[in-house]
């Protein structure tokens, strides 16, 4: 028997338990096949992203299709780039963890050695009813209201769309995805319904101009006109793509008790559609206030239009477990620039929840310099867990859904460690002499650690954790102001 076969026997029993000898090539036939063994791989591991009006440049729906990649299929799955998934899997377990076993890479390896054989149509699987290129059945949609034309050449831009609420009342939506229209050039969407300002700080308080935007005092002390002001001084308040309302930033920074629940839902080359009907909780979207979408561009080589979708799936009763979506801002210090060349440049910001909660996604957000980010907790018992470690690339900003939420009560505290590498080494690093400060542009650098919480349906989001804000005595950062009016991006890659 040569090598060959008793690999293919081997993976064949483990792969899909025993069968019998015949079926491995006795009698002439193709011993491993595309309909009989790879398709349903295909279907289970990669169809998600690889399908007409997915996110991949090409379809793994069928033979044709699929028959020229089956050599870059081999390499991809067997360097573990494909498909793309960066956590390290000795923490906790992960719903939307590739489900891709040594078997299977070793059956589509088999595939492409063995001549990429068809097989027979009657070993066929049934094809997944993939619903016009959703991954959810959304009930509602909403888009941006015209394509938007993005240049052949030319920086990175992000744009900001303003399209109006579909709901009349607050909404509970059991998931949402966002669909870029042309993902070749689609790096990132943000969705955010901009939370309401806080009341206006006393005027006896307020301290007045462009001076106390770029100071740190503790009370209020940036008078809403001021900041306005400034706010409206961004031409069409396009870019520097701030994640919330500015003076619910400012408030998250002053007081430690974040107003987290600044975006509903993100969408990066391979993220999930968020889906809180596994966790049994639902999204509040409140209605009358219009929907933000954020739009990163990265030009491509050909012009191109894009229309983003956002869907929604729609509860049928009212739930009562909010799923809201944290996005802290200021958990480290931002004053600290990254030195030039440091490899390995560490940060930490710690958090406490102050309520009974589950911790169910995380998402490290980080840019070109990013190397990796973990989440552990130290329970108010003393004990320890690390919940994710995941090494971070910019090209594949990932969620991660926890199989099961994990409950953290009242007191226990989340501490989160990232590393930049701002050396040469790091071939994303535009500027490997030069320190980085911290910022919305892709050329500067950020360290957020979004996660979602489950709380109870009446739970107010921005006192389910607080922290000691990194910078409270230093310069007021705000990025979002100091960014231009359209943010200039280096070209991808
Ligand atoms: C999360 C989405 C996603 C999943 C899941 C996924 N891919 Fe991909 N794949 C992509 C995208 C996007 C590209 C193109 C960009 C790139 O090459 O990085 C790609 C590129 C590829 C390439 C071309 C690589 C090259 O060398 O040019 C191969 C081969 C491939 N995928 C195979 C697979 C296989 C096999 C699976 C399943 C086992 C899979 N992918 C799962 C998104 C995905």
């Amino acid at each position: 028997m040569t090598r060959f076969l008793v690999f293919v026997l081997l993976a064949a029993i483990t792969a899909m338990g025993p069968q019998s000898p015949s079926s491995v090539a006795s009698d002439g036939a193709p011993a491993v096949t595309f309909n009989k063994d790879v398709l349903p791989i295909l279907q289970r591991n990669c169809q998600t992203c690889h399908r007409p009006n997915g996110i991949a440049p090409m379809s793994f729906l069928t033979y044709t299709s699929t028959r020229p990649w089956a050599k870059a299929i081999k390499a991809a799955v067997i360097n573990r780039q494909m498909p793309p998934w960066f956590a390290d899997p000795h923490y906790a377990k992960l719903r939307n963890a590739p489900r891709l076993t040594e078997a299977d890479i070793d059956t589509l390896a088999a595939w492409a050695d063995s001549g990429s054989h068809e097989g027979e149509s009657a070993d066929q699987p049934a094809d997944i009813n993939w619903v016009d290129g959703w991954r959810i059945r959304p009930d509602v949609v909403v888009s941006m209201r015209e394509p938007y034309v993005v240049h052949a050449k030319g920086r990175g831009e992000i744009q900001q769309f303003v399209v109006p609420n579909p709901f009349k009342q607050d909404t509970w939506v059991t998931s949402i995805e966002i669909r870029p229209g042309d993902p070749s050039v689609v790096h990132h969407v943000i969705v955010q319904i901009p939370e309401q300002s806080p009341p206006a700080p006393p005027p006896a308080a307020a301290v007045s101009g462009k001076k106390c935007v770029n100071c740190a005092q503790r009370g209020p002390i940036v008078r809403p006109a001021v900041l306005s002001t400034v706010v409206d001084a961004i031409p069409n308040r396009q870019g520097g793509g701030s994640y919330s309302d500015i003076f619910a930033r400012h408030e998250e920074r002053r007081t430690g008790h974040g107003v987290f629940t600044t975006m509903e839902a993100v969408y990066a080359p391979g993220t999930s559609p968020l889906d809180f009907r596994y966790t049994d909780s639902a999204k509040l979207i409140r209605a009358g206030r219009p929907i933000r979408i954020e739009v990163h561009y990265t030009p491509n080589g050909k012009e191109t239009t894009d229309l983003t979708k956002i869907g929604f799936t729609i509860a049928k009763t009212p739930a009562h477990r909010r799923f809201v979506l944290m996005a802290p801002e200021h958990l480290v210090d931002s004053r600290k620039p990254i030195p030039a060349g440091a490899s390995n440049w560490e940060t930490k910001g710690e958090l406490t929840f102050e309520q009974d909660a589950e911790l169910a996604w995380f998402m490290p957000h980080m840019h070109l310099r990013g190397k990796d980010m973990t989440f552990r907790l130290i329970y108010p018992d003393g004990r320890k867990e690390t919940v994710l470690s995941a090494k971070f690339n910019f090209n594949w900003q990932l969620g991660y859904e926890l199989a099961k939420p994990i409950k953290v009560s009242k007191g226990t505290r989340m501490i989160v460690t990232a590393h930049h590498d701002n050396s040469g080494n790091n071939p994303f690093n535009p500027t490997p002499d030069k320190p980085v400060i911290w910022g919305e542009m892709t050329s500067d650098e950020m360290m957020l650690p979004w996660f979602g919480m489950i709380v109870d349906a009446d739970a107010r989001p921005n006192m389910i954790a607080s922290y000691k804000p990194g910078d409270l005595d230093g310069p007021f950062p705000m990025m979002n102001i100091r960014t231009p009016s359209i943010t200039v991006f280096a070209d991808r890659n």
